[in-house]
């Protein structure tokens, strides 16, 4: 019984460290500087749940976090928008269909998309921000009888910085949940919207009830501090605001330290977490 228990602990933890082999199967440009990607595991499912991210790897190159960008429902095959910094991002970029790069996790604390069940969820993306959030947002579309409003609000730099636009145009469509877009600026680009930073679309919303929702936040660092301003000025309490943040990791499973905000690992602990479990973080936001 213990040979069993000590054999299922080596494999779990083989697999906290141990690439898996996924192979790319689908790619297109979304921005100049991101890319949508679709990898599919050889032997298993993800089994990744909404804002969880994997640690991705270029053989010889590095290995990277990205967020899952897919719902659950769709983890035999998954998604990803990977926008290109540096060296693995590079490398990522110069994949093509048919190629193949290793996969560690799903790892990281998910949004408590259960624990949401019978209330009103806002959605605050900015930029690249949209991926991890996509996947919640897509997971409480699939079971919308589960939630009560479902608010989107997106905000990006200018109108070429836009992800995912058809479902940004499905979303504009769609008479069950309400969605705003801004801009910060339109760069001579066409565009009929709204042009501010994202704060600029929490007036358009009215009235919101702060006690029975709860606001689901990822973007740039610099959005966290203006958009919890705002959700103040709504009344929203901290533990009615979720964020997921982002930190320079390196193993992704709570070992190296190279996440670390006091005593959480941010990609252990989070990277989502309530504002008052992290509000007291000086470098949190
Ligand atoms: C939980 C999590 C989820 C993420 N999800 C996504 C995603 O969905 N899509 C995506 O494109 N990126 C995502 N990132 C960021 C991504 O991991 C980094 O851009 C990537 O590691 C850069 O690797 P690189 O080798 O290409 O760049 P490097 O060559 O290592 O660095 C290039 C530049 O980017 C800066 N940089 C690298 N990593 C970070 C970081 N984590 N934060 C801020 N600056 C950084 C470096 O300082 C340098 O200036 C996520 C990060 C985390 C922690
Ligand atoms: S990345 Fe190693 S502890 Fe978080």
């Amino acid at each position: 019984m213990d040979k069993e228990r000590g054999n299922t602990q080596k494999k779990r933890n083989s697999s906290l460290y141990l690439p898996e082999v996924a192979t790319l199967i689908n790619k297109r440009e979304m921005t100049p500087d991101d890319s949508f990607f679709e990898f599919q595991l050889k032997n298993r499912s993800l089994g990744h749940l909404p804002g969880q991210f994997a640690e991705i790897s270029v053989p010889g190159i590095g290995e990277a976090p990205i967020s899952i960008s897919s719902p659950p429902s769709k983890s035999r095959k998954f998604e990803m928008v990977i926008r290109r910094v540096g060296s693995v991002t590079g490398a990522l970029h110069a994949l093509k269909v048919g190629d193949s790069a290793g996969i560690r996790g799903p790892f990281g604390a998910a949004f408590p998309m259960a624990a949401l069940k019978g209330r009103n969820l806002l959605f605050i993306s900015g930029g690249i921000g949209l991926v991890p959030a996509r996947s919640a947002i897509l997971y409480a579309l699939e079971h919308r009888q589960d939630y009560k409003d479902i608010i989107i609000l997106f905000g990006c730099r200018e109108p070429a910085q836009r992800l995912f636009t058809d479902a940004l145009a499905q979303w504009q469509k769609r008479e069950d949940i309400i969605f705003h877009e801004s801009v910060d600026r339109t760069n001579g680009a066409p565009w009929h919207g709204n042009v501010g930073v994202i704060t600029t679309l929490l007036p358009k919303l009215g009235k919101v009830n702060p006690v029975d929702t709860y606001a689901i936040v990822v973007g740039p660092p610099v959005m966290y501090k203006y958009v919890i301003m705002g959700l103040h000025d709504m009344d929203f309490s901290d533990d009615h605001i979720i964020l997921s943040l982002e930190r320079r990791m390196k193993c992704g499973v709570g070992k190296c330290g190279h996440c670390q905000m006091n005593d959480k690992y941010v990609c252990r602990d989070g990277p989502v977490f309530n504002y008052d479990r992290i509000k007291h973080l000086q470098e949190a936001i």
